[in-house]
This record gives structure tokens, C-alpha cells and sequence, in this order.
């Protein structure tokens, strides 16, 4: 069924960017980590990577389900941090962000009435703010270790 509405369809492509965007970012970050000796924050940044393949995968099906057809976006480019602590406070800013972009698609999907693809986005939000808290929890342990 086609979305009466094209602004829910747009959202989902801005989300689906960002989404294809964030794989590159935590790939990327989690082969630095390895390469740095952080074994295990290379296996926490790929299994996040994996949670946001799952989610462009929900957001194309969504998409698609509304008649609508999945971009080729242009993606953002990722890599900003080079230390371990500047690569998870990268991460964790883009994860804040991304909690932001899917609080204003639920609202505006809410505004239309579109209740199944409010219901995709939140899935996805709540995973998203795992990923922040995550984050966060990485950076106060560094933290804590300056201040020892
Ligand atoms: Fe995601
Ligand atoms: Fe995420």
C-alpha cells in the first residue's frame, strides 16, 4: 500500500542513510580497536554494527511495504576518532543523534497516524539507546582509569 503521506517515506530514507552510514562507522571503529589491542571493544563495536544492518533491514522493508523505494544514499563519512576514548565518544555522539532522529520520525509518523511504522522506529530506538548507554558506560570506565 502506498504511504499517503511522502514525508514518513523521506524519514525512513534520512534514517536508512544514517543507518548504512553508522555500519561504516562501527566496522571501521572496531577494526581501529582491534588494531589498537582493544579485542574486546572490537567484538562490542561488531556485533553493534550487526544490530544496524538489522535495522537498514527494517527500514527498507518498511519502505517497501509503504510503495516506496529504498535510496542508494550518499553516506556520511566516518573515522573522526583515532584514540580508543575519541572513537567511543565519536560513537556515542552519533548514537545521541540517532535517538534524536528517531524520536522526531515517531513523532511525525504519530502527526500522520502511521501506527506500523511507529511501531518499526521505536524497535529501533530502543536498541539505539543500548548502543548510547554502552557507549557512555566505555567512557566513564575511561574516566575513571585518568583518575586513578
Ligand atoms: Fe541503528
Ligand atoms: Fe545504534
Amino acid at each position: 500500500m502506498k504511504s499517503k503521506d511522502s514525508t514518513v517515506e523521506n524519514l525512513l530514507n534520512e534514517l536508512l542513510t544514517d543507518e548504512l552510514s553508522t555500519i561504516g562507522r562501527c566496522t571501521l571503529y572496531a577494526h581501529m580497536c582491534e588494531n589498537l589491542g582493544y579485542q574486546e571493544l572490537h567484538d562490542a563495536l561488531e556485533k553493534q554494527a550487526i544490530d544496524e544492518m538489522g535495522h537498514a533491514e527494517a527500514l527498507r522493508k518498511r519502505i517497501m511495504s509503504l510503495g516506496g523505494n529504498p535510496t542508494v544514499p550518499n553516506l556520511t563519512p566516518a573515522g573522526a576518532g583515532k584514540t580508543v576514548e575519541e572513537i567511543i565518544s565519536d560513537n556515542r555522539n552519533a548514537e545521541s543523534a540517532s535517538i534524536r532522529a528517531y524520536n522526531v520520525a515517531i513523532f511525525l509518523a504519530k502527526q500522520v497516524g502511521d501506527k506500523d511504522t511507529v511501531k518499526v522506529l521505536t524497535d529501533l530506538l530502543n536498541t539505539e539507546k543500548e548502543h548510547e548507554t554502552w557507549s557512555k558506560n566505555q567512557l566513564s570506565q575511561v574516566d575513571k582509569k585518568k583518575h586513578k
